[in-house]
């Protein structure tokens, strides 16, 4: 097994391993990958402040998100086909999170199926909801969750219509890919990524096939989303789900004070201040950079959460210290699976816990629930740079 040390060593696996088409999908923005890129350049720009002879033994990173125990505030984000990234990738990722004591997120557009990964864990995951315009496969999805005792419903409220990812395009996204001159060849060089799905049936969209009915090309995310996907999505249907689903409701993407205040009136648990990982409007702004105004505009009404741009222990600290409840990571788990299955996610997790850890060490913090702003050195005018 290579010597990793940091997520960058897992993602420049991932890039070697996976076929070309998968790993650009999660390392795209939309249009001029702006926002995708500003999620890791402002993380980058706020500072730690370090302290020195302070009693660092008895450190902790447990905390709760959502009323639910945690080994640290990191849960795994909702990622479209991840079972692309690596065969049964949904089932390796759920089992990872799971061994390490941290939620983990299914996506709607999941290859393993919400059964598939009940089958195979034992301790309850959180499910992301996309709405779609047929209101009966949405209802299913939501009983097939309940009934997989899944303990959040995740929400997303950013995506009723795709953003556009130039890659995705040129590639021919699919799943499974389907077989052209370029992909053959590239195909070829993946043997790894090709025996493991040789080896699994799930090679589609496993809650989709089989469940919705008069879909079109099941294999393709972007005509999917398209023709099924709810236009129609507002506050007052965001209120039927919450009532449909009757248990923990977490809202994601949020990036604006006044949504996240509707947020709060409609009752969610947690919302997610989240710009989609860069993939839906480009030129928004950071999900770092507008946390202290969402935090504002909500207080205590409404758990926290934030994603986008997190790729180091050090990000998760920064956003915590900046007062967020609990954080996600997507891409960074992805480039562990993609490099090497269940081990490469923890390896992730695990990289990620030691960086959070050290750092607190090194802020003179014991319990990470006592990360403040303190901790933080921030550029002047940072937060109110945009207006
Ligand atoms: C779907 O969630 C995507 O961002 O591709």
């Amino acid at each position: 097994m290579p010597v990793i040390t940091c997520i960058d060593d897992l993602k420049r696996l991932h890039k070697a391993r996976a076929p070309k088409m998968f790993y650009d999908y999660a390392e795209s923005g939309s249009w001029t990958e702006q926002t995708f890129r500003d999620n890791t350049a402002d993380f980058a720009e706020i500072r730690l402040r370090q302290k020195v002879a302070v009693d660092m033994t008895n450190r902790t990173t447990r905390s709760t998100m959502i009323g639910q125990d945690v080994a640290m505030p990191v849960a795994l984000a909702p990622v479209g086909m991840t079972g692309m990234q690596h065969a049964d990738g949904e089932i390796l990722a759920a089992k990872a999170a799971e061994r390490f004591g941290v939620p983990f997120t299914l996506s709607t557009m999941s290859i393993c199926s919400i059964e598939d990964v009940a089958a195979r864990t034992q301790k309850p995951f959180w499910f992301q909801l996309y709405v779609m315009r047929d209101e009966d496969f949405v209802r299913r999805l939501i009983e097939r969750a309940r009934a997989a005792k899944c303990s959040a419903l995740v929400l997303t409220l950013d995506l009723q219509i795709l953003g556009q990812r130039h890659k995705d395009l040129k590639n021919g996204l699919s799943a499974p890919p389907k077989l052209t001159p370029s992909t053959i060849a590239d195909l070829a060089t993946r043997w790894r990524w090709g025996l493991g799905m040789l080896g699994t049936p799930r090679r589609f969209f496993g809650n989709i096939v089989g469940h919705a009915k008069g879909v079109g090309d099941t294999s393709s995310l972007s005509s999917w989303t398209a023709e099924q996907f709810d236009p129609q999505l507002d506050w007052g249907k965001v209120a039927k789900l919450k009532e449909m689903w009757g248990g923990k409701l977490i809202l994601k993407g949020i990036l604006d004070a006044d949504d996240a205040r509707k947020a709060a009136e409609v009752g969610a648990d947690a919302i997610i201040v989240s710009n989609h990982g860069g993939r839906q409007l480009d030129g928004a702004l950071s999900s770092i950079r507008v946390l202290p105004q969402i935090l504002d505009a909500v207080g205590d009404r409404v758990e926290v959460h934030l994603d986008s741009g997190i790729r180091s222990g050090q990000d998760v600290l920064k956003a915590l210290a900046l007062g967020a409840r609990g954080t996600y990571i997507g891409r960074a788990f992805i480039y562990g699976l993609g490099a090497m299955g269940q081990a490469g996610v923890t390896k992730a997790l695990e990289v990620i816990h030691k960086e959070l850890d050290l750092s607190m060490a090194l802020c003179g913090e014991r319990d990470i629930h006592n990360l403040g702003r303190h901790n933080l050195l921030i550029p002047d005018g940072f937060f109110t740079r945009y207006s």
